[in-house]
């Protein structure tokens, strides 16, 4: 064995590069913060081995889809468990990435010589919320299938590349069997294959650089002594990678595989929804957790503001992970970047917030709530009655004073034709139905 693995090393380099790595000095007490970007790691690495056996029996095409997910949840060997690791696996990818970068800004470890890497990074953080968008589509439900064109809509708002970047997304101008196979092809093939190059630069430039050491505040990184303070400082107390800091990486790691582990064994994966039909247009699309926050923003953004907010807020974002490294040089310690810290908590707290909100689904209906109050209603018909009862089950928003803007006549057709902002509800009331409905809100003052 030892013959072998000499010959191995002699011919490929690879056992010296690896003890190389394993053993190169890095600052000493860095601490648990730093484990956050191998654990990311190890479940990209769980999403790729589920996937590949996932994919051994999903049929990526639109009839077949949503019953190769029922055979793999339902009669597949270890199918439920794998669907369960997948999505686990993507969530802790999820908040695991959200951390990391959380902490890599607060201790500003993307200063000089580091900003390539939080560049790297920054393109990993958009393919993995990108990947985490594609395979909802895969599920091809109800629920995915509105979401995703929830999803286009949104980007199709888009000034000037809006309508090409929505029929893209959609492979055509609705959604159907060519969106499947077009989302599966990125899920599964372009995404990975970009997040693997990409994640190999970002450990190259990691073992490159050194990791960051704590930072110190009036310790200002200053780009023409900085090299030479770190080796210095690496001489003096620098400790040996493994065992001295990567053991928190095993222990945090295997604690995030078995936590996907028994997520997937207690919980199991999402239930599949009812089959998709887009003609349905009673379904209110949610999506999974780590991007329901945002669908919550956009639905209880007031309608005016709808627009800014869908394109001011990516790009923002976009623009902040992009200017970040710019600014490389002075302090790193969070005391003397107040901002930072409250950047980050601000951040954290919004999505919580919208989150929870969007988890209470206050913003579509709610099918337990309770009938409308008599007091609601004054001295009602009973086919106002009747109509109450429709608008609230068919979840209508607010128009408790739409009566003194339109006639009878004028909701009759707003409501069978729909708007800009409403779909044509022609296909899901009867005509009696729609009148009672009219005559009930034309009484609204
Ligand atoms: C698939 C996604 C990613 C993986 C697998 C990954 C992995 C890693 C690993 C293993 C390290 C070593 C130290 C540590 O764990 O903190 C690291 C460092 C770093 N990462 Fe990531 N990362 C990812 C995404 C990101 C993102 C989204 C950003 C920022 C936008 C980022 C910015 C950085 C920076 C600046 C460092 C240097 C930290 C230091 O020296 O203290 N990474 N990454």
């Amino acid at each position: 064995m030892r013959r072998l693995l000499a010959w191995l090393d002699d011919r490929s380099g690879l056992i010296t590069w690896l003890r190389h790595a394993l053993e190169h000095p890095v600052p000493p007490r860095t601490g648990w913060w730093y484990v956050f970007g191998s654990a990311t790691f190890i479940a990209f690495v769980l999403q790729v081995v589920t996937g590949i056996a996932l994919a051994t029996a999903y049929v990526p095409s639109s009839g077949q889809a949503y019953d190769s997910l029922r055979f793999i949840t339902e009669q597949a060997l270890l199918g439920r468990f794998l669907r369960g690791m997948h999505y686990f696996g993507a969530s802790a990818m999820v908040l695991l990435i959200g951390i990391h970068v959380s902490r890599t800004y607060w201790m500003a470890a993307y200063k000089f010589p580091r900003e390539l890497s939080w560049f790297s990074g920054a393109v990993l953080l958009l393919l993995t919320l990108a990947l985490a968008f594609t395979g909802q589509l895969l599920r091809w439900d109800q629920n995915a299938v509105w979401s995703v064109i929830v999803g286009a809509a949104q980007a199709g708002r888009m000034p000037v590349v809006g309508g090409e970047l929505a029929r893209f997304l959609l492979a055509g101008d609705t959604i159907g069997g060519a969106t499947l196979s077009r989302f599966f092809a990125f899920h599964v093939f372009f995404i990975p294959a970009l997040v693997f190059g990409l994640v190999g630069l970002h450990l190259m430039l990691v073992l490159r650089h050194g990791i960051s050491e704590r930072p110190r505040a009036g310790k200002p990184v200053d780009p023409a002594t900085y090299r030479q303070e770190y080796q210095e400082m690496l001489q003096r107390e620098g400790v040996p990678f493994w065992p001295d800091a990567a053991w928190r990486d095993v222990v945090f790691g295997a604690a995030t595989v078995a936590a996907v582990v028994l997520l997937a064994i207690l919980v199991g994966p999402p239930a599949l929804g009812s089959p998709p039909d887009p003609s349905i247009l009673e379904a209110y699309p949610r999506p999974d957790w780590y991007l329901l926050w945002y669908f919550a923003v956009l639905a209880m953004a007031p309608e005016h503001l709808e627009s800014i907010i869908i394109i001011l807020g990516p790009l923002l974002f976009g623009a902040f992970l992009l200017l970040v490294p710019f600014f490389n040089r002075g302090e790193r310690s969070v005391r003397r970047r107040p901002w930072a810290a409250l950047l980050v908590v601000f951040i954290w707290t919004t999505i919580a917030a919208f989150w929870y909100a969007g988890e209470r689904a206050e913003w579509s209906p709610d099918f337990s709530a309770k009938p409308l109050p008599a007091s609601a209603l004054g001295n009602a018909t009973p086919e106002d009655t009747e109509g109450a009862r429709l608008f609230h089950s068919k979840g209508g928003p607010d128009l408790t004073l739409v009566g003194g803007r339109m006639t009878q006549d004028q909701i009759v057709a707003r409501i069978t034709n729909g708007s800009a902002n409403m779909p044509a509800y022609t296909r899901i009331l009867r005509p009696d139905e729609v009148q009672t409905l009219a005559k009930f809100l034309a009484g609204r003052r």
